[in-house]
């Protein structure tokens, strides 16, 4: 296929795979620092309020109290908890033609994200890594392994990975999206998931749970416990979910 694989999108992503051999002999660019902040000294400043109405206050505390959790307690996520946070991730909310719109907004209305979970304690799941069928709002069982430790070695031995009960993994099936924004893809690609990651920590919180995104490993590991080729359709970002310790 060679179009996709011509493009910038797809060879800056390449270029940018994190693995074992080149931590070890690639030094990264050295770039100076800059400041923190930015304002305008010169500029009249306006002071903004901080009341905000008692509507609506549910949804505030939890955008006020989101932190990334890396602590989780051996309890076994229930299934329904399971299938809100993937609904509120890339859950379908409408239909206008032949567009199924989601929870997420994508540019394009393309969605090239998959989801992928690393399932350890779920009540009524066995462990293993198992797909998201966004369509048919049910999960594809891939693999039988117990995946957290495989996983955390994947993401550069991040242990807490490990204990997580879930852990999501999200891919990206550039074609998708590329079909239609060619090199300028890539950015939206990296938005989307974003946003998917986001409506999962906000819906985590509203569950009282908890989560963490994870963006440093070892994308060709990943993307073998998943099956995935690292070409046409590559891991972008993960999270690790469960109750806080
Ligand atoms: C793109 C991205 C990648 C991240 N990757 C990791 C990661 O690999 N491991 C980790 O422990 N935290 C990771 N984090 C979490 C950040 O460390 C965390 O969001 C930041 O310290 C701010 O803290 P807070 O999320 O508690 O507000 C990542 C966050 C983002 C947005």
């Amino acid at each position: 296929m060679p179009e996709l694989r011509e493009s910038l999108g797809h060879r800056y992503l390449q270029a940018t795979k994190c693995s074992r051999e080149g931590r070890e002999r690639q030094a990264p660019p050295v770039i100076q620092r800059t400041e923190r902040w930015k304002t305008y000294p010169e500029a009249e400043k306006v002071k903004l309020p901080r009341t905000w109405p008692e509507q609506g206050a549910d949804f505030l505390s939890i955008l006020q109290h989101r932190r990334s959790v890396r602590d989780f307690v051996a309890k076994p996520m229930s299934l329904e908890e399971l299938a809100l946070l993937l609904w509120a991730s890339q859950g379908i909310t409408g239909q206008v033609g032949s567009f199924f719109f989601r929870t997420a907004p994508s540019a394009g209305a393309l969605y090239p994200m998959e989801t992928y979970l690393a399932i350890q304690r779920v009540d009524g799941l066995d462990p293993g890594i198992y797909h998201f069928d966004v369509q048919g709002f049910r999960l594809e069982r891939l693999s039988v392994l117990s995946p957290g430790q495989p996983l955390a070695d994947a993401c550069l031995g991040q242990g807490f990975m490990a204990q997580a009960p879930v852990n999501f993994i999200w891919t990206a099936i550039f074609r998708r999206n590329m079909v239609k924004y060619g090199h300028r893809g890539l950015r939206y690609i990296l938005l989307d998931a974003g946003h998917i990651c986001q409506n999962l920590l906000l819906a985590a919180g509203f569950l009282g749970l908890g989560g963490c995104p994870v963006a440093a490993f070892f994308d060709d590991e990943v993307n073998g416990l998943l099956g995935v080729d690292g070409q046409e359709e590559s891991v972008l970002y993960l999270a690790s979910l469960g109750r806080k310790g």
